[in-house]
């Protein structure tokens, strides 16, 4: 038998597991349920266009906002004609509203960072319930065509936990005791990724796939997608917390357009109780903290089809418990500070048999 007669065979096998295993069609309902999440619910859209006021008015009166407002950018929000109708997201899930207005968010020429452009709101599937341990968000997005990409910036997806202001703008990064948040981001090219705002716990920095930036937010597995401008684009992210919460085994998981994408097991997403997941962080902007990050034009991103799912089952795999190293207290630090310089001085003394 010759080498090649050998190679097509093997070849062909690693066509097709890749067809079968990655390439899969999973709807976003499927998935769902793949995921026994029972409870869901979707995001009211108008039926009709809107200026910028009467926009800002519907998101207040029917996304049920964090402190009943918009956080940032509410100036750069309208509802309008969908400029890519004719261009859907490839996948299986369904489109119940392809006929009606989508919302357009805006990004000032020269804008970076939430307070110059872009928007943020955090819109609370049911503000007097805090059961939600799993949740899954599935959302439309499109870009302007050749939309420029520069270095990256934020996109929405999913928070939780009683702090609606932290885990996110460049704050500390998070030991988990009052808030997450999951968000996309886009990189150069469009390159696609988990950001989120979560402890580090158990060496996770350390993984090929995680980048972890010790200011800011940790990305999980950049560029296992990328984003086409010019057409619809399907999101769909789920998250499961870790419980209980002083073990590592919260999963997150990304589908582009019904694909499976991204995966990510053994992390600690929570350290107390009190964070649940919330509802829809739609969070997008350029950037980044500083102008290498700016848009070089005022261009647009649009949204439509927000739906979400959750249960308040926790995830239920494996993960070791989290090490002491993570969760040293400033007591704790102190203590040890405190301390640790007499050891060699105590050893001293006990050998020397005065203790
Ligand atoms: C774990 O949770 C998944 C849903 O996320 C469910 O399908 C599966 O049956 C659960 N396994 C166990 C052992 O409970
Ligand atoms: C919100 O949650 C509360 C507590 O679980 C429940 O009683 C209520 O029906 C929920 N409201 C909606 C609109 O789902
Ligand atoms: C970050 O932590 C430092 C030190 O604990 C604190 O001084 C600073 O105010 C914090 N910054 C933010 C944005 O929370
Ligand atoms: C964007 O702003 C910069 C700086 O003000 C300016 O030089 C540039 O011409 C603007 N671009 C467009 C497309 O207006």
């Amino acid at each position: 038998m010759s080498h090649t007669s050998l190679l097509y065979p093997l070849l062909y096998c690693a066509f097709m597991s890749l067809g079968s295993v990655n390439g899969q069609l999973v709807a976003a309902d499927v998935l769902a349920s793949q995921y026994s999440l029972a409870t869901s619910t979707s995001l009211a859209f108008p039926s009709a266009t809107q200026s910028n006021s009467d926009t800002q008015s519907f998101l207040v009166s029917n996304w049920g906002l964090s402190k009943g407002r918009i956080q940032n950018g509410a100036s750069d929000l309208q509802f309008v004609n969908d400029p890519f109708a004719n261009d859907p997201a490839p996948g299986a899930s369904s489109n119940p509203d392809v006929s009606g207005p989508v919302l357009q968010v805006t990004y000032p020429n020269g804008s970076y960072s939430h307070d110059t452009g872009g928007a943020q709101l955090y819109s609370l599937w049911n503000a007097s319930d805090s059961s939600f341990l799993s949740m899954m968000v599935s959302y439309e997005i499109a870009f302007d065509s050749g939309f420029d990409w520069v270095q990256g910036g934020k996109l929405p997806g999913l928070r939780g936990g009683p702090n609606p202001d932290g885990c996110s703008g460049g704050s500390n990064a998070t030991d988990g005791s009052d808030c997450f948040s999951t968000r996309l981001m886009w990189r150069k090219q469009g390159e696609g990724e988990i950001y989120a705002y979560i402890p580090t716990s158990n060496g996770i920095c350390k993984e090929n796939d995680i980048i972890c930036n010790s200011d800011f937010g940790t990305s999980i597995d950049r560029g296992a997608f990328s984003f086409a401008s010019g057409q619809w684009n399907r999101i769909t992210l789920l998250v499961q917390l870790n419980n209980p919460v002083n073990v590592a085994n919260g999963f997150v998981s990304l589908y582009y357009n019904d694909v499976h994408a991204i995966s990510q097991d053994k992390l600690q997403l929570r350290s107390s109780d009190v964070v649940t997941a919330g509802g829809l962080y739609l969070s997008t902007f350029f950037g980044g903290s500083d102008y290498s990050w700016a848009t070089p034009q005022t261009t647009h991103t649009y949204f439509r089809n927000f739906r979400l799912w959750g249960s308040s089952s926790p995830s239920n795999l494996t993960g070791s418990k989290v090490s002491a190293a993570n969760k040293l207290s400033s007591v704790e630090s102190r203590v040890r500070l405190l301390f640790l310089p007499w050891i060699p001085f105590a050893a001293v003394f006990c050998a020397a048999g005065v203790l």
